[in-house]
């Protein structure tokens, strides 16, 4: 009887929607679960350290696919703490170990490229400048993700018309450089209230010049990343991550919904390789309401690979799937907390819980590399 249970078991286990192999464009993945963007500020001046090639290797496996932590396209991209770049040789040159034992175990990588835009300040900008934005208006200082620190804004500086193929430039030779360091692709950020969200939300964007006002002009400046850093790496190398329902720091829409289809279906003109959003009930970091909205109208208007993410667990993740709702399903705090999330995922086994305490210190083991594997008497 017992016996006869676990061969279903197995059964069951085997056609887990989760570990199905998926054709992403060029890239054969063994299975869907991804390791999202995780900002763990360890990169001390903005270097990616030795450090991180354990941990992004402990995540990595054979036919998975990793997004790394956002990473700085310029000196003006800074608005946290002993966060990477990918600007400078020096930073190109100590992101290569990190891709190559991500690659040496099997591992699909992608960089996440982002500008913060105005949430930042002064003492994170070269020469004590104001951060740059699509706007001069400032952001109320905000409670950080640790619940306890305060973080300070600076007013931020409004780029004019003429600067902004400037900061597009940007994004193009970070691209490049993220392919330099060895990187199968990017991922570009255009979530979470950053420069590149911040151009596109309503309740940001005052420009009156071809890049504020309608939808179509609020999403110029993103869709000229795109274009550029196809250009230069191809379409079939790259990835943007949305989330148009949220509205951290300050910057969400009236429309949320006319403006994600409108991104979905813009982005099939570049063919890009796949298309990244957060959930609608993501509505803080880290906090998970319910919504009546839902990414399917998106999921079906966008040509390529669809990505979801935003509290997903096991089995929300397999009903994603195996609804179509989604071809993979990124893992945050749970892959950041379980190295061996896939495996844990596939036994259905318990999972660590995660401490929130120890997401953004600098210590290069503690909450980082720590989290004990499957079986592991740690
Ligand atoms: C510690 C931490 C760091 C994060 N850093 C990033 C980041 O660098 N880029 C990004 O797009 N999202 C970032 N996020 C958001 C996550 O990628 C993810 O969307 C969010 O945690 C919700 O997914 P989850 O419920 O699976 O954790 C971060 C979240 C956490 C908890």
């Amino acid at each position: 009887m017992e016996r006869k249970e676990e061969a279903q078991d197995e059964v069951h286990t085997h056609h887990l929607p989760l570990l199905t192999p998926y054709k992403m464009g060029n890239f054969q993945l063994s299975h869907r679960i991804v390791l999202a963007p995780l900002t763990r500020q360890r990169s001390y001046n903005n270097v990616p350290q030795p450090h991180a090639i354990l941990y992004y290797s402990q995540r990595t496996t054979k036919g998975g696919l990793l997004i790394a932590e956002a990473t700085g396209v310029s000196a003006t991209a800074q608005g946290y703490p002993q966060t990477p770049g990918i600007w400078t040789k020096e930073q190109v040159e100590a992101w290569k170990p990190i891709v190559d034992a991500v690659h040496a175990k099997g591992g699909i990588f992608f960089c996440q490229i982002w500008h913060v835009g105005r949430v930042s300040n002064q003492g994170f900008q070269p020469n004590g400048q104001p951060p740059i934005s699509c706007t001069d208006k400032p952001l109320t200082p905000q409670v950080r993700a640790n619940g306890v620190d305060v973080a300070e804004f600076s007013p931020p500086q409004r780029l004019s018309t003429h600067e902004i193929p400037g900061v597009v430039n940007d994004f193009r030779i970070a691209a490049r450089n993220a392919m330099e360091a060895g990187f199968d692709g990017v991922e570009i950020h255009g979530a979470h209230g950053y420069l590149i969200d911040q151009f596109m939300k309503d309740q940001v964007n005052d420009r009156t010049d071809e890049y504020g006002g309608s939808l179509e002009n609020r999403c110029r400046f993103a869709l000229e990343i795109v274009e550029a850093i196809s250009n230069e790496i191809g379409a079939d190398k790259v990835g943007i991550r949305l989330s148009p329902f949220a509205n951290y720091s300050e910057s969400g829409d009236s429309n949320p919904k006319a403006l994600g289809l409108y991104m979905a279906e813009s982005l099939n003109k570049y063919g890009i390789l796949y298309c990244h959003m957060v959930e609608p009930r993501m509505v803080t970091v880290g906090e998970k309401s319910d919504s009546p909205h839902s990414l399917l109208p998106m999921r079906k208007a966008f040509n390529g690979t669809f990505l979801v993410a935003g509290g997903y667990n096991r089995e929300d993740g397999i009903k994603a799937v195996a609804e179509n709702r989604a071809d993979l399903v990124v893992y945050g705090r749970l892959f950041l907390a379980n190295p061996d999330l896939p495996k844990r995922f596939e036994l259905n086994a318990p999972l660590n819980k995660y401490d929130r305490e120890t997401f953004y210190i600098p210590d290069p083991v503690i909450g980082y590399t720590d989290y004990p594997f499957l079986g592991s008497t740690n």
